[in-house]
């Protein structure tokens, strides 16, 4: 090993070398298998809900933590948390892949190497929102290759628009997935801290990457490509709260 060369200055991968990468990332995106241990999981903690969904009503987190999981009180109520923590679990999927792709096809190494920090607090919340449907006695989505693969087209394709356009995809994600995720706050059972919590985290996360891609110059989109990505999110959100 020659440890006089700077961290990130190694040479560059062979193309097989690269498909191996990637085939490696979708494998333990889809197994839940990942080499880094995430942070604690928010459910466990609590963060500050109050930033980001205005609801003075919501439980302590710690004592609402604490007692019977409400969630698992009723198999319908058990059902729709499962469903809504695959949708999201399904998203973080879509996540994971969308980076991967851009990253793979972006035209500057900083934009790159900032993908990828981001990237990571993705896998947090793909770890998460796993663990929250683990403890539902659920599974993720069936179509897990599905999300992947059509992600991770659609971020190399941004990707190859140019930075700025991949900048303005992952802006107009991010504001999309926060959206979302108001909403499914808005669905869930009061009562159901953990879930909350994971999502509330993720929300503020979210936030943050849409300002970094704005900040960097991202470019808006046409109306018609932010409504294509409504839609296919729309497909993606109505089969994974199913299966
Ligand atoms: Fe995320
Ligand atoms: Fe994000």
């Amino acid at each position: 090993m020659q440890t006089s060369v700077p961290r990130h200055d190694h040479p560059p991968l062979s193309p097989l070398d690269r498909l191996l990468v990637e085939v490696d990332a979708c494998l333990r995106t889809l197994t839940g298998v990942h080499a880094q241990a995430p942070r604690p999981n928010p459910a466990d903690a609590p963060v500050v809900p109050e930033r980001v969904t205005g609801r003075s009503s919501d439980p302590d987190p710690i004592d609402g933590a604490a007692g019977p999981d409400p969630a698992l009180e009723s198999e319908p109520v058990r059902r729709h948390v499962a469903g809504l923590m695959r949708v999201n679990h399904a998203g973080e999927v879509a996540a994971q892949a969308l980076y991967r792709g851009q990253a793979l096809t972006a035209r500057s190494s900083d934009f790159g190497a900032r993908l990828d920090a981001a990237r990571q607090e993705e896998i947090d919340h793909l770890v998460w929102c796993g663990r929250r449907l683990e403890e539902l006695g659920s599974h993720p989505s069936r179509f897990g290759l599905l999300w992947y693969g059509g992600a991770f087209a659609l971020g190399a394709l941004a990707g190859l628009a140019g930075d700025r356009v991949s900048l303005g995809f992952l802006a107009e994600t991010e504001r999309q997935v926060s959206e979302h995720l108001d909403g499914h706050l808005s669905r869930l059972p009061e009562g159901d801290v953990r879930s909350r919590r994971i999502l509330t985290q993720m929300r503020l996360e979210e936030d943050a990457h849409r300002a970094f891609a704005e900040a960097h110059g991202g470019m808006p989109l046409p109306g018609p490509v932010r409504g294509a990505m409504r839609a296919a999110a729309g497909v993606m959100k109505w089969l994974a709260y199913r299966v």
